[in-house]
C-alpha cells in the first residue's frame, strides 16, 4: 500500500484513520486515529513522501494537492 501508484488509500488512512475488525482471538480492535483535524495537507504529503522514499522504497512523492483532493472527497 505504501508504494502503490495511487496515493488515495494512503491519504485516506491518515485523514480518516482506520479500524481493524475484532475477532475472538484479538478482541481489542487496533485502530489508527483520524489525523485530518491535526495535520495540514502539506504536512501529510511530506510524511507520506518520506515513507514512500525510505527503507528501500522508491515511490513517487505525494503532493499537497493529492491530499487536498482526498480531504475534499471525505467531506
Ligand atoms: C502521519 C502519521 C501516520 C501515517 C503516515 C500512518 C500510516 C498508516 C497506514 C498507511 C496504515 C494502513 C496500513 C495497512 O492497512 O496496510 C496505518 C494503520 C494503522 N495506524 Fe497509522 N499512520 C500514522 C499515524 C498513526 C498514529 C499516530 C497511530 C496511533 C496512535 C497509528 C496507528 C495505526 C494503527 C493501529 C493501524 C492499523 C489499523 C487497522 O488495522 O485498521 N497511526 N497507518
Amino acid at each position: 500500500m505504501v508504494a502503490q501508484a495511487s496515493t488515495e488509500t494512503l491519504a485516506r488512512a491518515v485523514l480518516a484513520g482506520s479500524q481493524a475488525v475484532h475477532t475472538a482471538r484479538a478482541p481489542t480492535t487496533p485502530a489508527m486515529p483520524s489525523l485530518a483535524w491535526r495535520l495540514k495537507d502539506q504536512e501529510i504529503a511530506d510524511a507520506l513522501t518520506y515513507v514512500r522514499g525510505s527503507w528501500g522504497n522508491a515511490a513517487p512523492a505525494v503532493s499537497s494537492d493529492d491530499v487536498a483532493a482526498v480531504r475534499e472527497e471525505l467531506q
